[in-house]
């Protein structure tokens, strides 16, 4: 299959929305990291999408709109549910909901579940496809199962040229790591992934703290239906580093460690947002690199755990996993 680049103009927006509307898959960039995309009601469409990555079935997927009324069609909306749309969407917020009596988002995408993940993202290029298709567009990130994220569309190409119908150029993604995905199917709201918003900004805006999931620390993260090997590079990844030598790749947070030749700065600054939009590149770019110089791993300094930092810390811990 050949995979077409399109351009972000209104002709590439139209061909990628009458690609989607055909059943074929499109990969476009969303705030957060870029995003495969098919129509959520054709089962054909969303099958294809689990081959193309690699994926397991049993990992669902979620479901993209153009505004909360379109979501809140789809999925039994709480109080609760409605407040947090009103405040973080459009936004790199993901919310798991009953799926309502009219649901139309495919059972594949769903894996079964009596539930259904839906976010409505930010950026014009994402709100003007999704707006195009009208009908909800189901979307994991734009990598091979277990790999590291896109946040830009030459990534998508890296990792899925040939695989795909096309790839849609919306830039660099601003937010860089996923959604923060909130569960509101229980009892009490449970964090089912940390992301770009953060968890001291949900908790605030759900009035309580939030649940983590069972068994869920900083050293061994869970997330239903994610593996904990995720975001891998071919390099072995070594955590809170307070040394570098000169074999290892250095990724950087603040004033770099001396004594690797390779640094990627995720932010000399410590700013968590630069480092978050840099994360995934940088990973990308330590390990295409430090592999061609024949080093042995990428070193990574110590990121703090608070605001967005969580999520960096979760990608970065998933990073680091043995392989299975
Ligand atoms: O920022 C994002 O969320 C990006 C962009 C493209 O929107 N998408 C993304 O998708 O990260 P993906 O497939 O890489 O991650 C989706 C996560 C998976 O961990 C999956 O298990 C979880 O969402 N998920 C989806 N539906 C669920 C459900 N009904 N219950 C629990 N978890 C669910
Ligand atoms: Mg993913």
């Amino acid at each position: 299959m050949h995979t077409r680049l399109l351009h972000n103009d209104p002709q590439g927006l139209a061909t990628a929305a009458a690609m989607l509307r055909a059943g074929g898959l499109v990969a476009f960039g969303t705030e957060t990291v870029y995003g495969l995309g098919a129509d959520a009601g054709n089962d054909t469409a969303v099958a294809a999408i689990y081959t193309a990555k690699g994926r397991p079935g049993i990992n669902p997927l979620i479901s993209h709109f153009a505004s909360a009324d379109a979501a809140f069609e789809q999925v039994e909306a709480t109080p609760l549910a409605r407040r947090l749309a009103d405040r973080f969407w459009p936004g790199p917020l993901t919310m798991v909901l009953p799926r309502g009596t009219h649901c139309g988002i495919s059972t594949i995408a769903t894996a079964g579940l009596p539930t259904a993940a839906v976010r409505v993202p930010a950026g014009q290029t994402t709100q003007a496809l999704l707006a195009a298709c009208g009908f909800p567009v189901v979307a994991p990130s734009a990598n091979p199962s277990g790999r590291v994220s896109p946040s830009d569309a030459q990534h998508v190409l890296a990792g899925l040229d040939g695989r795909i119908d096309a790839v849609l150029d919306c830039g660099p993604c601003r937010v860089g790591v996923e959604s923060t995905i909130i569960d509101l199917s229980r009892d009490v709201p449970v964090l089912l992934r940390p992301g770009g918003i953060t968890l001291e900004a949900l908790e605030a805006a759900c009035g309580m703290k939030l649940a983590l999931p069972a068994g869920s620390n900083d050293a061994r993260p869970t997330a239903p239906g994610q593996l904990s090997s995720h975001y891998a590079p071919g390099l072995p990844v070594r955590l809170d580093a307070r040394s570098v030598t000169p074999d290892e790749a250095l990724l950087a947070f603040g004033p770099p460690l001396p004594g690797s030749a390779l640094v990627w700065n995720l932010s000399a600054t410590g700013d968590l947002h630069e480092a978050a939009a840099r994360l995934f590149a940088g990973l990308r770019f330590l390990d295409m690199e430090g592999h061609r110089r024949g080093l042995v791993g990428i070193a990574v300094q110590p990121v703090p755990g608070h605001g967005l930092g969580r999520a960096i810390r979760d990608r970065l811990i998933r990073a680091a996993c043995p392989r299975p």
